[in-house]
């Protein structure tokens, strides 16, 4: 797709220490350890301070993804932040982000496509390599969901969880990389999944507070058909894009929303499981940081080895989704790797 090859040169994650078990929340709300494990494949997920913004999460991930890249902050030419909890509305969370990595006065902006941002992030900055205007791109996806989570909604409070997940994106050899992309949505789904109030539709008054408009507010079970059909379409979409076959993905790396989601797509792509990062029992539904937060665990576990192809595969609020396939190299061979067949 591209005219210059663009790799991933770097990963880091940071989540909050604290751990919130489906056991806590049996003593928050009506429901039960058994009932979130059965049907989401969540045992705990991660909650940031109270002083803990989206922007402090960023900022570690960033720092961890920027040495696992050996560049420095002043190499960065462009931060891009998947967020859909930024720590203001505005100035974007990327320009705070860049002030305190100590990147020199570089562009820095914002992307709100929901749980799919990390990966519009990953193919918009890619952009900007292939086109030979920029070296090194900052991609992270970063998320406080906890802050926008109303904790008295049984139906959604036990599936998110707070994260960040970093990627520096470089130019790569010819064939390595980013092979293939797609990106997509449908705003007929857009009431399936959102914030009500705080915006110009609804600006936030003492009422939408009082009927608690600021919370997340889902419709699950539509959103579930959706993500089931959208993770295997998206999936073959770019496994084909990409010139490949099936049976030639090393690992698939999907949107870590609910087990039984993800088991459905792999099912009907013909994957077997063990080809599959899963942490959603870990982490929950962390939105835009889900793909790297997984990458990262995949690559520091030593299940991504040179050469590897990688779909990587998310969905959400829009409704929106987006697929891409990379050829993976390691640190080791990072700017050295031998184009092979
Ligand atoms: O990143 C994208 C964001 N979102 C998603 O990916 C979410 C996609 N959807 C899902 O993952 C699932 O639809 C949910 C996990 C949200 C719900 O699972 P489900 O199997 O679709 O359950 P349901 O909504 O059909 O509800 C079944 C029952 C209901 O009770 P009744 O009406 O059958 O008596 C709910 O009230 O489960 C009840 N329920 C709960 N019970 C205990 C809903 N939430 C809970 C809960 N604990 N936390």
């Amino acid at each position: 797709m591209a005219e210059v090859s663009v790799g991933i040169a770097g990963v880091g994650i940071c989540v909050p220490d604290r751990v919130l078990t489906n056991r806590d929340l049996e003593s928050m709300v009506d429901t039960s350890d058994e009932w979130i494990r059965e049907r989401t494949g969540i045992r705990e997920r991660r909650i940031a301070a109270p002083d803990q913004s989206t922007s402090d999460l960023a900022v570690v991930a960033a720092r961890r993804a920027l040495a696992d890249a050996g560049v420095t902050p002043g190499e960065v030419d462009l931060i891009i932040v998947a967020t859909v909890t930024p720590d203001m509305v505005f100035p974007s969370t990327a320009s705070l982000v860049q002030e305190r990595l100590g990147c020199g006065p570089v562009g820095a902006f914002d992307l709100s496509a929901g749980c799919t941002g990390f990966l519009y992030g990953l193919v918009a900055g890619a952009q900007f390599i292939a086109a030979g205007t920029y070296r090194t791109v900052l991609v992270i996806g970063a998320e406080t969901l906890s802050k926008i989570i109303n904790w008295e909604d049984r139906s959604t409070c036990v599936l998110f969880g707070d994260g960040a997940g970093a990627v520096v994106l470089r130019p790569a050899p010819a064939g390595w990389g980013l092979l293939a992309a797609c990106l997509g949505s449908d705003g007929a789904g857009g009431d399936l999944l959102k914030i009500p109030a705080g915006g110009s539709r609804l600006p936030a008054s003492a009422l939408t507070v009082e009927k608690k408009l600021h919370y997340i507010h889902m419709n699950g079970r539509e959103v579930f058909r959706f993500a089931v059909r959208i993770l295997s379409e998206a999936a073959s979409e770019v496994i084909r894009a990409a010139g490949l076959k099936q049976d030639q993905i090393d690992l698939f790396i999907p949107h870590q929303a609910n087990i039984r989601i993800i088991k459905a797509a792999v099912k009907r792509l013909e994957l077997p499981m063990d080809r599959v990062v899963v942490n959603v029992d870990r982490y929950g539904n962390t939105s835009s940081a889900s793909v790297p937060l997984a990458l990262d665990e995949a690559a520091r576990s030593g299940r991504l080895a040179d050469g590897d192809r990688v779909v990587m595969v998310a969905f959400g609020a829009g409704l929106s989704w987006a697929a891409a396939a990379v050829r993976w190299y390691s640190t080791a061979s990072r700017g050295t790797p031998e184009p092979t067949g």
